[in-house]
């Protein structure tokens, strides 16, 4: 069987390596740069060092501060006209998902007209040239999304209300695991499992390939290891390095498989309760596995076995998916997961809604909205 994989950016990888910043730019020529983050990353003193390192590489910094979850189209569409009327010629996203899928948004709005709405969800629409495009270096400062090695992002509609994605590369990213060593721990719980989600549901979906397989295999591997550890001692450099190679490696995975249970539903079921999105993916994860093991069982038992698991050799399907499914709720335990219970105060709303369920397209096993009706209840029971 045949399988495509594009392999992603330039990736800088290890200790230390936020102080590359100024060089790399000036590398791609850059003079003057927008870099954008949210106010809290500024707070813990992350963003002054990297300006520092880029001002003391002799170029100028435009500063967005803007950044809100699930990134709105209005501050896209903000930070692409201030890098317009700075006239900056490059752009640096320091931050997660939100901050690195802003830089990429700001980056299509320096070369292509605005708003950033003419680009939602193009599809199989011709892609726009990238060759025309102010280069964007990002700086992940969460281990997590993976969005440091993806050529996509997602924006909210705020009109409409819903999120879309959009197409655009970085030119590199530089992944210091020292920049997340400050991440509190309920953080690195929610953001770990949403890496954890991205390489199991690439293992597991109908369209998974074997380049995509070695590297969520690796990617579960460590989280298995490094995640408790970090959410424990959040000054653990070794913990941090392993959960930052990991969700790079799970987000490289990703490309191609896309995404399976947990992201379709738990999107929706974060968008609806407000619920941050590594959380709302997370704790579908182990009744999504259960419930694919009868038709993708050999895949499912990879992932219980990367995590620490015994699979008996003559185990059924059905075995395969409760072993894994008992092995996924001892890490909620492990990493202090909150209870969906605490989340979702109302068990029947969720129930009822139906906008939770819009169908799955790369899930193994075809699923109803009574099946979706049973992992979501199964999942909340558990918790
Ligand atoms: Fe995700």
């Amino acid at each position: 069987m045949s399988s495509v994989f594009n392999s992603p950016n330039p990736i800088f990888f290890g200790r230390g390596t936020s102080k590359l910043t100024g060089g790399k730019l000036k590398e791609f020529g850059c003079k003057k740069v927008l870099v954008i983050f949210d106010k809290g990353i500024k707070a813990a003193g992350i963003v002054d060092k990297i300006l520092d390192n880029i001002k003391a590489s002799g170029i100028e910094t435009v500063l967005f501060d803007k950044v809100e979850p699930d990134p709105p189209d209005y501050i896209v569409n903000e930070a692409g006209a201030l890098g317009l009327a700075e006239k900056v010629d490059g752009l640096v996203g320091i931050g997660g998902g939100s901050s690195m899928d802003t830089a990429k948004g700001a980056r299509i709005l320096l070369t292509f007209p605005a708003p950033i709405n003419r680009y939602f969800g193009r599809g199989d629409a011709e892609p726009l040239d990238e060759r025309n495009m102010k280069p964007v270096i990002v700086i992940p400062t969460t281990a997590g999304t993976g969005s440091e090695a993806t050529p996509g992002g997602i924006i909210t509609d705020t009109e409409k209300h819903v999120k879309w994605p959009i197409i655009c590369s970085v030119s590199m990213a530089i992944i210091d695991p020292e920049l997340t060593v400050g991440l509190p721990s309920g953080i690195t719980a929610s953001t770990g499992f949403d890496a954890l989600c991205h390489a199991a549901e690439a293992l597991t979906s109908k369209a998974h390939n074997r380049i995509s397989e070695v590297l969520a295999k690796e990617a579960i591997t460590l989280i298995a290891r490094n995640l408790p550890v970090a959410c424990r001692e959040g000054s653990n450099i070794e913990a941090r390095e392993g959960m930052s190679l990991a969700a790079t490696l799970a987000g490289m995975s990703l490309r191609g498989p896309f995404g399976g249970i947990p992201h379709d539903i738990g999107t929706l079921l974060g968008a609806r309760y407000g619920i941050p999105h590594g959380t709302a993916v997370g704790c579908l994860l182990a009744e999504s596995m259960n419930f694919i093991a009868p038709v993708i069982a050999d895949k499912v038992k990879i992932v219980a076995e990367c995590m620490g698991a015994e699979v008996p050799a003559n185990s059924t399907p059905e075995e395969i998916g409760i072993i894994a499914r008992n092995t996924i709720r001892n890490f909620y335990k492990e990493v202090n997961m909150p209870k969906m219970k605490a989340l979702i105060p109302d068990k029947q709303d969720m129930l009822q809604a139906e906008k939770l369920f819009k169908g799955t397209s790369f899930t193994p096993r075809a699923l109803t909205r009574e099946h979706a009706k049973e992992i979501l209840e199964n999942s909340y029971d558990a918790s």
